[in-house]
């Protein structure tokens, strides 16, 4: 990771043993003052987090634990459009370093071969009572044995290297996605349509049927499309449109 191209993350590098959630860790140093650029990885997490109240399976030395602060110029409404940026960030370095050729389930995974390899996590720090920073969590299973993995990610997870069938560098993937990150961050909010046009092309999502799960319904819907804020476009079984918001919705293949 010493070897990156740039200086935004090089130069405040956080290198952990453990953490309950490096998103936690990263919250706490942004309250103590740390700058924008921050970036904490750990070797393994206790209490990994996921979207929607979930843990992120997070076993030593075999994946990457990655969070970074960032304070984008009034964006803070954008996570979703930061969400994309990072997936098509984790998408792009995956394929640089590991030759394979990684999809993006809507909104916050990045799969190989239909499961799941990464899950990305934009948490806000809010200061006086408003949103002042954003922290991006980053999990890669890199060198996992997915026979290992708790019985309900069995179906759906795997590793790069079970993808692959050889194991990877860490290090190398990892200065190849902050690399990446770096360059992309800061191009945004310019390179959005950008952004938008790489997600859709590496969208395992759309023209599929879904199986949305919100808190008010449940039901099977065509994707259709990505909107300009990141919101997909779907049309249920009358033809009727909905946008939907990647808060508080699941999204699986149907
Ligand atoms: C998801 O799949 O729902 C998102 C998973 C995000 C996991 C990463 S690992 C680094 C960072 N720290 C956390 O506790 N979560 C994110």
């Amino acid at each position: 990771v010493s070897a990156l191209k740039g200086d935004f993350f090089r130069d405040n590098l956080v290198l952990l043993e453990e953490a309950a959630s490096t998103n936690l860790t990263l919250k706490e140093l942004a309250a103590k003052g740390a700058p924008e650029g921050t970036a904490v990885f750990c070797e393994r997490q206790s209490a990994g987090r996921g979207r929607l109240g979930r843990s992120f399976h997070s076993p030593a030395g075999e994946g990457i634990y990655l969070s970074v602060l960032l304070r984008p110029r009034g964006e803070l409404t954008q996570a979703a459009a930061l969400t994309s940026l990072a997936g098509v960030c984790v998408a792009q370095a995956i394929e640089d370093v590991c030759g394979l050729a990684p999809g993006i389930k809507w909104v916050n995974d990045v799969q190989v071969g239909g499961k799941k390899v990464c899950g990305i996590l934009i948490e806000s720090v809010i200061e006086n009572g408003v949103p002042a920073w954003l922290v991006l969590g980053i999990g890669i299973n890199v060198n996992n044995d997915p026979s290992a993995f708790p019985p309900e990610l069995q179906e759906v997870a795997t590793s790069l290297r079970a993808e692959a069938g050889q194991p990877f560098e860490r290090e190398r993937l990892a200065a190849a996605l902050l690399d990446r990150l770096e360059e992309s961050y800061r191009g945004f909010p310019q390179n959005l349509p950008l952004i938008r046009q790489e997600c859709r092309r590496r969208m395992v999502t759309l023209g599929q049927r879904v199986v949305i799960r919100s808190q008010e319904e449940c039901g099977v819907f065509l994707a259709e499309d990505i909107d300009e804020q990141f919101g997909l476009i779907v049309r249920d079984a009358n033809g009727e449109r909905q946008t939907l918001r990647s808060g508080e919705v699941s999204v699986r293949m149907a």
